[in-house]
C-alpha cells in the first residue's frame, strides 16, 4: 500500500504542484536556489523541480529515497546548467563524510522526512562550518484555529500525500538543531517559510 501510494504520488506530483508553482512557488524556488554555492547537497529532491534554478553551484548531489521519484528527476538533472547526480539515500543517514558540503538545500521535504531531528543532525554533520542552509518549507502556523485545522487534517493528509505532515514546526526544529538562522521570509499567510541559516559549529 505504502509503495503503491508512493508511486501514484510520484506520477501525480508535478501535476499537483503545477498550480502552486504558477502562483509563486516557482519564483520562490528560483530566488532561493540561485543562492546555492560550491558543493551542494539537496535532500529529498523529488522530481527535480529545483534543478533548473541552480546557477552558481559547482556540483549538486541530490538525494532521494524513492526510486520512482529519482527516475523522474533524471531528465531535469541532465538539462540543468550545473552537474547534478541523483543518489538513492535518506536524509537521516547521509552517506558522506563530515564537512563535505558548502550548501545544503531542502524544499518541501522536512514535512515528509520521518525523523526530521535526525535529518537535521546529519545535515549539520555533512555541511561545512559556516556552510549555508537553504530551506523552503510549509509549517504549522502560529494561529489557534488554523493550527488546529492543520493538526486535525494531518492524519488523513499524510496518508494521501506520501507522509507529509501539515503541522510540522520546522522553524523550531531548525533552531533547536543548532543552526544560526539569518533570514526568514514568510509567504501565504505564514504557511510557507523560506529559511536561510548558517551552520554555526
Ligand atoms: C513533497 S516532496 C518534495 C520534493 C522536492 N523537494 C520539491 O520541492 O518538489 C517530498 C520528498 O521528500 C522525499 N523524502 C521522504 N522521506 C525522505 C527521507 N527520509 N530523506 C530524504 N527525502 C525524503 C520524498 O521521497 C519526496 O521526494
Amino acid at each position: 500500500m505504502g509503495l503503491l501510494m508512493g508511486k501514484l504520488f510520484t506520477q501525480l506530483y508535478d501535476r499537483i504542484m503545477q498550480p502552486l508553482e504558477q502562483r509563486g512557488i516557482a519564483e520562490i524556488r528560483k530566488n532561493l536556489i540561485r543562492k546555492a554555492r560550491g558543493r551542494v547537497l539537496e535532500i529529498g529532491s523529488g522530481t527535480g523541480l529545483n534543478f533548473p534554478y541552480y546557477e552558481h553551484a559547482e556540483k549538486v548531489i541530490a538525494l532521494e529515497p524513492q526510486q520512482s521519484m529519482r527516475e523522474r528527476s533524471l531528465s531535469r538533472a541532465s538539462l540543468a546548467d550545473v552537474p547534478i547526480d541523483v543518489i538513492l539515500a535518506s536524509a537521516e543517514d547521509l552517506p558522506f563524510q563530515d564537512n563535505t558540503f558548502d550548501t545544503v538545500v531542502g524544499t518541501l521535504v522536512l514535512c515528509t522526512i520521518p525523523d526530521p531531528n535526525k535529518a537535521l543532525e546529519e545535515i549539520r554533520r555533512v555541511c561545512k562550518p559556516d556552510g549555508k542552509i537553504l530551506f523552503l518549507e510549509h509549517v504549522r502556523v502560529d494561529r489557534p484555529i488554523m493550527g488546529r485545522i492543520q493538526d486535525w487534517l494531518t492524519p488523513v493528509w499524510k496518508h494521501l500525500c506520501d507522509g507529509c505532515h501539515l503541522n510540522r514546526e520546522t522553524l523550531k526544529l531548525v533552531d533547536k538543531a543548532g543552526f544560526k538562522i539569518v533570514n526568514i521570509k514568510r509567504y501565504y499567510k505564514n504557511i510557507f517559510l523560506e529559511i536561510e541559516a548558517v551552520n554555526d559549529k
